[in-house]
């Protein structure tokens, strides 16, 4: 997984600008961060944040970042994207550092007023380290402070999976590993690798067993996880239609009914008072 990342540190860092791939899910998550995130001046942890793109939207928003991932590579490119913003932005970001999610002790205790995950979750193959990650999380986390975490659901990595690999998806047993271990493992060089896939009912236990609220549970990519290259179409041919459908697409992400199909799922948590178990 780590290898993945470091191979593809500036195809990450495009990610949500290109139309056709991350454009939605920037789109849905600005709108979740908007209304759920504390004002600014926060403090802010984006952990997991990799070539820093939220890490510079909520700096231009005027919270105080600090930016942590597993990969060197991610973390050079976010360098040089925040040394290249505008000096009265990038002051806002207060430290840019290799961190393991499940190992966060570089941080005291009640840091952070929230967390951005968006990452490391889908990462975490077992369950001792999610919940390691979810301790941490807990910890670093000020009473009342909000965990903003993504998973991955399986049927869409298993779909696609399929698309690209055809019979041999099954005669390998990728399909098996993803519907009955959760895992999703690719090992030719440049693959998205080392994944791993939480049925959305499994996902409020995962924070409420450990000190968590969950608030909000949103589809990533809303109704259009299956159409992006025809959404990115639709918003250079009729701006105005495509607006509208980000609207639904926002307004109906926390239906439960269309969570199963998503790409990924945005859980927005509130930290107890109560210590994590
Ligand atoms: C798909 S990228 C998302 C990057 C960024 N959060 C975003 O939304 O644009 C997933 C990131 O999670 C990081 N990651 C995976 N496991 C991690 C862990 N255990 N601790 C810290 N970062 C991790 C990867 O290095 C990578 O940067």
């Amino acid at each position: 997984m780590r290898d993945y990342y470091e191979q593809s540190a500036e195809r990450e860092a495009g990610r949500l600008s290109r139309p056709a791939d991350g454009a939605v899910e920037w789109e849905l998550h600005a709108r979740a961060f908007e209304e759920c995130l504390p004002p600014a001046p926060a403090r802010i942890l984006d952990n997991g944040g990799g070539p820093g793109t939220w890490t510079l939207w909520l700096a231009h928003r005027g919270y105080r970042v600090t930016l942590t991932d597993l990969s060197p590579a991610l973390l050079d490119v976010a360098r040089t994207r925040i040394a290249q913003a505008p000096r009265q932005y990038a002051v806002n970001v207060e430290a840019v550092t290799e961190a393991d999610a499940r190992d966060l002790s570089a941080f005291p205790d009640a840091s952070f007023d929230a967390q951005l995950c968006l990452g490391p979750f889908y990462h975490l193959t077992s369950d001792s380290d999610r919940l390691q990650a979810v301790r941490e999380a807990h910890r670093v986390l000020r009473p009342g402070g909000l965990l903003i975490a993504t998973v991955m659901p399986p049927y869409m990595r298993l779909v696609s999976t399929v698309l690209e690999h055809g019979s041999a998806a099954f005669t390998t047993g990728a399909v098996a590993r993803i519907l009955d271990e959760g895992r999703h493992d690719d090992p030719r060089p440049g693959r998205f690798t080392g994944g791993y896939l939480t049925r959305p009912d499994d996902v409020t236990a995962l924070f409420e067993d450990h000190g968590f609220r969950v608030r909000r549970l949103l589809a990533s990519q809303g109704i259009l996880a299956w159409a992006q290259p025809e959404v990115a179409a639709l918003a250079q041919r009729d701006p105005d239609a495509y607006r509208r459908l980000l609207d639904v697409a926002y307004r109906t992400a926390g239906d439960p009914s269309i969570h199963g199909m998503s790409g990924h799922l945005l859980v927005v948590a509130e930290r107890l008072t109560i210590h994590a178990e």
